[in-house]
């Protein structure tokens, strides 16, 4: 009986009764599709563009567009599981409330577990970079913060041991002491993420007029870096298309997903909306769609600009200018980094509170976490935890930690959010007319039977074709390579495994696709990250036997689908 308690499913009356009918969450409805899909762009575009896109290139070359469309691909098919999702369980919560219904308990807590990575570790990673171009944007009016106030303790200790002459070492060298201890910390970074824990604290309007604000700054001048940039390229930078094979490509994986995270982001806003099941599934898969097509563009024109060697810098669109000598766009550009990594900030920074609250009010988080704010009606505890869980971790990590962590740890809640569309019950005639005269969101159902099994013997027939070696090598056992294959060879099962689920139980094509191409993507993720990452989950689960477990509000639910619309 307990070992089942960990799969108790919330039946979606309690979760509308809990808040989704607007009546009891306390919070302001006052968002509408366009402010949606501006939230969207507002947590797509940002570090990801501007920074880790930068690191991608010089993996991948040219080819790194290819990884852009992959990203796309994996998201798009995820956006629909999410907007399926949202117009079934219009609540705060995003991938945790629809794991809750779906799934049970503990995959549930898994998840906004998972969460946690994207929205708040995934933060860390945002104040570093906004913290890179803040200090450019600093020096060109003149003003020079001292290395060891911009730059994390952890870059600056590993400048020493590499002994790599830069701005970490000369932060090492010249950094005040107390006792034996350096005084090294990104001070920018800490500071940007106590402004931003300040609007988001103080409310959901005020914030969401400075982030529409901020997508029109942002959007403005990523198509005047595109237009100028276009005049630069020189098309022999596009040969060789990919310098380091597709391994090269696949090897800028975190970076690449990185800049497509945000749009999931919009779900955790569904108390605030005016009309949740109609228009958050538009303003996810709208903003979605713009940020690809800029993505695309963008990463055309900056590996046409310049050769691929010379991205590996950490903020590689002011590079790009300064090696074709546009000073005047150094400036513009940089003032767009800080501009649009802010936006991310202030979205993710309003996100992950909302899924705290969520969580406390079904008692796995303590009481303290649901409270609103009597004047600002935002969740005032979570949001400032926010800040603390942004703001410690700034002093004492770096950037690509982070990066990666953060990719992986959304692709797992990503895989779940697909698989759990696939367990979703049909719906009646009745409730699929029902849900097309409001003008709600459904994911098309389309048979994979045949369609998956063939999509699978193709893609191998193809690969097998072009790279000849391919599985060969993957599946050799000699020199631990199957080790270092791992993720690919569970991969391969997989795919094997979901088809014959496909074949035997009609899954639905969309989710399944989604399914296997964010578990692609995962493939791509290094060995030393799946550790961490597991290291992660196994402290989750703890937490969660300790305390949630035990305080979980949900009296024992029988497993029956508690799906009803
Ligand atoms: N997609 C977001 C960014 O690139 C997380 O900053």
């Amino acid at each position: 009986m307990s070992f089942l308690k960990l799969f108790r499913r919330k039946p979606l009356g309690t979760i509308l009764q809990q808040g989704g009918d607007g009546e009891h969450s306390g919070l302001n409805k006052v968002l509408n599709v366009k402010d949606l899909t501006f939230f969207g762009i507002a947590a797509i575009i940002g570090g990801g563009t501007f920074s880790a896109i930068g690191n991608a290139c010089f993996s991948g070359g040219p080819g790194v567009v290819l990884l852009y469309v992959i990203c796309a691909i994996a998201c798009g098919f995820t956006a629909m599981c999410y907007a399926e999702f949202a117009s079934r369980v219009p609540v705060s919560g995003s991938a945790y409330t629809y794991a809750y219904v779906s799934f049970g308990e503990i995959f549930a807590w898994i998840i906004g577990w998972a969460l946690l990575m994207e929205y708040s570790i995934g933060n860390i990673y945002i104040a570093f970079s906004w913290s890179g171009y803040f200090t450019n944007l600093l020096e060109t009016f003149g003003i020079h913060l001292p290395e060891w106030l911009t730059i994390n303790y952890q870059s600056a200790h590993d400048a020493l041991l590499d002994n790599k002459a830069g701005e970490g070492l000369t932060a090492w060298q010249n950094a005040p002491m107390i006792g034996s201890l350096r005084i090294i910390f990104d001070l920018p970074a800490v500071l940007i993420n106590v402004i931003i824990t300040y609007l988001v604290y103080k409310g959901t309007k005020e914030s969401k007029n400075i982030s529409n604000a901020m997508v029109y700054i942002k959007l403005a001048i990523i198509a005047l870096v595109i237009i100028v940039g276009a005049f630069y390229i020189d098309i022999n930078n596009w040969t060789p298309f990919m310098p380091n094979g597709f391994s090269g490509v696949m090897g800028g994986v975190s970076a690449v997903f990185f800049a497509y995270i945000g749009f999931d982001a919009v779900s955790t806003l569904a108390e605030e909306s005016k009309n949740p099941q109609r228009d958050l599934p538009r303003g996810m898969i709208y903003s979605l769609v713009v940020c690809t097509v800029v993505y695309i563009i963008l990463a055309l024109v900056i590996t046409g600009m310049v050769s691929y060697s010379l991205l590996g810098v950490s903020d590689p669109l002011a590079e790009i200018f300064a090696l074709k000598g546009v000073k005047w766009m150094l400036f513009i550009v940089s003032i767009a980094a800080v501009v649009a990594m802010t936006s991310v900030m202030l979205v993710f920074q309003m996100g992950q509170p909302r899924i705290w609250m969520t969580m406390s009010r079904d008692g796995l988080m303590p009481k303290k976490f649901s409270a609103i704010h009597p004047k600002y009606k935002t969740p005032g505890f979570a949001t400032l935890v926010t800040g603390l869980v942004v703001g410690i971790p700034i002093f004492f990590t770096d950037e690509n930690f982070v990066l990666d962590f953060t990719s992986i740890g959304t692709l797992f809640a990503f895989v779940l959010v697909c698989g759990g569309v696939l367990m979703l019950s049909p719906q009646s005639e009745a409730e699929i007319a029902e849900r097309a005269t409001k003008g709600k969101f459904r994911i098309p159902y389309i048979n994979s039977k045949f369609i998956f099994p063939l999509i699978v013997i193709a893609s191998a027939a193809i690969i097998n074709y072009t790279l000849p070696t391919f599985f060969a090598e993957t599946l050799t056992l000699a020199d631990g390579k199957l080790t270092a294959n791992i993720t690919m060879v569970i991969f391969f099962i997989l795919c094997i495994v979901m088809s014959f689920l496909a074949f035997f139980k009609n899954l639905s094509l969309i989710p399944l696709l989604g399914l296997i191409s964010c578990c692609y993507l995962l493939t791509g993720m290094a060995v030393s990250n799946w550790k961490w990452f597991g290291i992660w989950l196994v402290i989750g689960l703890v937490f969660y036997f300790c305390y949630g477990f035990k305080k979980s509000h949900l009296n024992f639910t029988p497993l029956k689908d508690t799906i009803e619309d």
